[in-house]
């Protein structure tokens, strides 16, 4: 009868997932391009040819194939969940007013996004919006934040994550720019917390060590209305997760984000450390990795592997 067409279809669905993903990891192992992130040090030194992809089902299911259990730098795709958590303990309209929501169109560590916007508003997304919401999360101390976010962050992930300690060490030594982006917030009102704790509780969450799985689940998360996939653990409220995922659409690969919406029709986030994340709502998420970046940061090889399997499995939204 029609359960047992249901349970075909969706056997056949399985199959599919894991004929197009190792279609794609067969298609683009060989592809180079791009480099590492050199701006931290930490990172220059990674593998080029590590590559990893996972998907994960909003009914829990997690596909993997590749170098999916390495630790590599979370960087920027940490951005979107500890928004999460800001918007959690502030309010999805305070993150519009406080930080702003709209694209800057600019590179992600982009001081002029600060400059020429009369409001100062950014995005979650950039490093100067990230910075500003991590400064706007609610804690009576230093280390109770951290215990948020480390508790978020867990939440979204199924598992406790762990700082890389020496890709901290690297990065904090290279935050310069961070910093001066932080004061110019503040000069400007927009900064809501003590600056160098902010920056460095900032910088320890770009620190994370996570594999492609990990963000293949946390991802799930937001494509299962904040509900841990695997864990079935409630992480956030439903009604967050399509203000986070809008900031991803129009921020997400800061100035090549219209490319990508362009190719994909989904929210997605990049980090410098190789990792990229795509959301189908209700449905999927699938996580890439390969260290190799383009000129706005963004992974090569996850980017055209991602692209591939959006289009092989007809995920584009629009
Ligand atoms: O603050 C930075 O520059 C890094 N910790 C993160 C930047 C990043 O991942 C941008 N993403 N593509």
């Amino acid at each position: 009868g029609s359960v047992a067409l249901a349970q075909k279809d969706k056997q056949l669905s399985e199959k599919r997932i894991r004929e197009v993903m190792h279609a794609a990891y067969e298609k683009y192992r060989n592809t180079t391009g791009g480099a590492n992130a050199s701006y931290i040090p930490y990172l220059a030194d990674i593998d080029p040819k590590l590559y990893g992809i996972a998907i994960c089902t909003a009914d829990g299911q997690v596909y993997e194939v590749g170098d999916t259990k390495f630790e590599f730098g979370i960087e920027s795709i940490s951005k979107v969940f500890v928004l999460a958590l800001a918007m959690r303990d502030r309010g999805a309209k305070a993150i519009e007013d406080s930080i702003g929501v709209n694209a800057t169109g600019m590179p992600f560590n982009s001081v002029m996004a600060v400059e020429l916007n009369p409001r100062r508003a950014v995005n979650p997304l950039v490093n100067a919006g990230a910075m500003a919401t991590n400064s706007f999360i609610p804690a009576a101390s230093s280390a109770e934040k951290w215990t948020k976010i480390d508790d978020i962050i867990a939440k979204f992930a199924g598992r406790r994550l762990s700082v890389i300690e020496q890709l901290y060490a690297s990065e904090t030594a290279t935050n310069q720019h961070n910093r001066a982006i932080a004061w110019l917030l503040y000069s400007y009102g927009r900064f809501y917390g003590d600056i160098s704790e902010s920056v460095d509780l900032y910088t320890r969450a770009c620190s994370y060590g996570s594999h492609t799985r990990d963000l293949a689940i946390m991802a799930g998360t937001l494509a299962n209305n904040g509900v841990n996939p695997v864990t079935k653990e409630a992480v956030i409220d439903e009604a967050l997760c399509p203000k986070i995922l809008a900031t991803m659409m129009t921020e997400g690969f800061y100035d090549s984000t219209g490319g990508w919406v362009y190719h994909t029709g989904l929210p997605g986030k990049s980090g410098v450390g190789g990792g990229i994340i795509a959301i189908v709502p209700g449905k999927l998420a699938i996580a890439a990795f390969s260290p190799p970046l383009d000129h706005a940061g963004n992974s090569v090889k996850a980017l055209k592997t991602l692209e591939y399997i959006v289009e092989e499995l007809r995920l584009n939204l629009l």
